[in-house]
């Protein structure tokens, strides 16, 4: 989507991104050993340590297809290896037998690396996983217990979560890690309130120019906890921005347009959604409709007018089934629900 950025991207690694480049990528290398190793003259004896050379660097191409596509795509590299240096070829398989146990033990290096390589990225992977969930879930705790003190509930910042994430990938954002940004960052939006005196945060009637004045610091406050820690780092800019607008008018930085981060941009959409159709101290529940409507007339002046039209084309039924996944904490539900964050894998603009 236009003016948005290009978050279409998949994660990359060596530069290759995206399923299909790696593949490309692994291809073209084992074809290039292949097409080296049989343009040497093949009964030359000189070239014997040149082609023994060339046939190692098969490992290279095994170790990558072990690292991006896991045990499947070392097996695939390991195969064709196997195929080519076992003499498939026709005359390729040598006479004498020295070189053909020197060659049997080549396929079986091939066949080790392949295996422990595959074992090692896979178990790395598991590992990764698990960090980045136990880490998902302490924020999880986080939220919770900042929206039991202001909005009695506890979901409010895992639904905002949840729909925010859905709506990234309305505008086509695929990368893992940018999608992680958006939902850390929409999770934790109001994390700084915890520094706001409750005579200020939980006030039934109309905030003082003063309360006002400690009110608006909660994005800076929040910012500025975040910040210092590694994978926070991209949700405190979202955290920092949550309340700018569109048009400039909004706080603390009064940045307008794409000056916004794209995760603030897609928030603020949400954020508004989320408090005109949940009941709320000053207003009972809006429609979806309504909500829709309302949003509508703040495009181009509080929200980003290509984010409000993606959020229109969500389905309404999508967002009833997060908000309905969301009426229990996460983490205090008697049996786990998983989170959408732990489930966008299955989850497709058009599903
Ligand atoms: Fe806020």
């Amino acid at each position: 989507m236009s003016g948005m950025g290009d978050y279409s991207r998949e994660e990359s690694i060596f530069g290759f991104s995206g399923p299909v480049a790696r593949i490309a990528a692994a291809t073209i290398i084992l074809v290039a050993i292949t097409v080296a190793l049989y343009s040497l003259p093949e009964k030359s004896s000189e070239w014997i340590r040149s082609r023994e050379m060339i046939r190692k660097l098969y490992l290279f191409p095994i170790l990558l297809s072990a690292m991006w596509f896991g045990a499947r795509g070392a097996a695939s590299s390991t195969v064709f290896a196997t195929l080519v240096c076992g003499g498939l070829a026709g005359n390729a398989w040598p006479e004498e037998v020295s070189s053909q146990v020197e060659r049997v033990g080549e396929v079986a290096v091939f066949w080790l690396v392949g295996a422990l390589s595959a074992s090692f990225f896979e178990q790395q992977k598991r590992f990764v996983g698990q960090i980045e969930v136990a880490n998902d879930n302490t924020l999880i705790a986080l939220a919770a217990a900042l929206d039991v003190r202001e909005h009695n509930t506890g979901v409010h910042s895992q639904r905002v979560a949840d729909y925010t994430l859905r709506l990234a990938r309305e505008t086509g954002v695929r990368d893992k890690d940018t999608l992680d940004v958006f939902w850390r960052g929409a999770l934790l939006h109001d994390v700084g309130k915890i520094g706001i005196p409750d005579q200020v945060l939980l006030k039934p009637g109309p905030l003082s120019g003063e309360e006002w004045a400690v009110m608006r610091n909660h994005p800076e406050v929040g910012s500025r906890m975040l910040r210092k820690i590694e994978f926070l780092r991209g949700p405190s800019e979202i955290v920092l921005s949550h309340h700018e607008r569109y048009d400039g008018a909004g706080y603390p930085r009064k940045l307008k347009g794409a000056q916004i981060t794209l995760g603030a941009r897609l928030f603020a959409v949400i954020d508004v959604y989320d408090a005109l159709t949940t009941d709320r101290a000053y207003h009972t529940a809006r429609s979806h409709t309504d909500a829709l409507n309302k949003i509508r007339e703040g495009s181009g002046t509080h929200f980003d007018p290509a984010v409000v039209a993606a959020f229109a084309k969500i389905p309404f039924e999508e967002l009833r089934e997060i908000a309905k996944k969301n009426q229990t904490p996460l983490l205090f539900a008697s049996t786990p629900v998983p989170s959408l964050h732990q489930v966008a894998s299955v989850l497709s603009p058009g599903s």
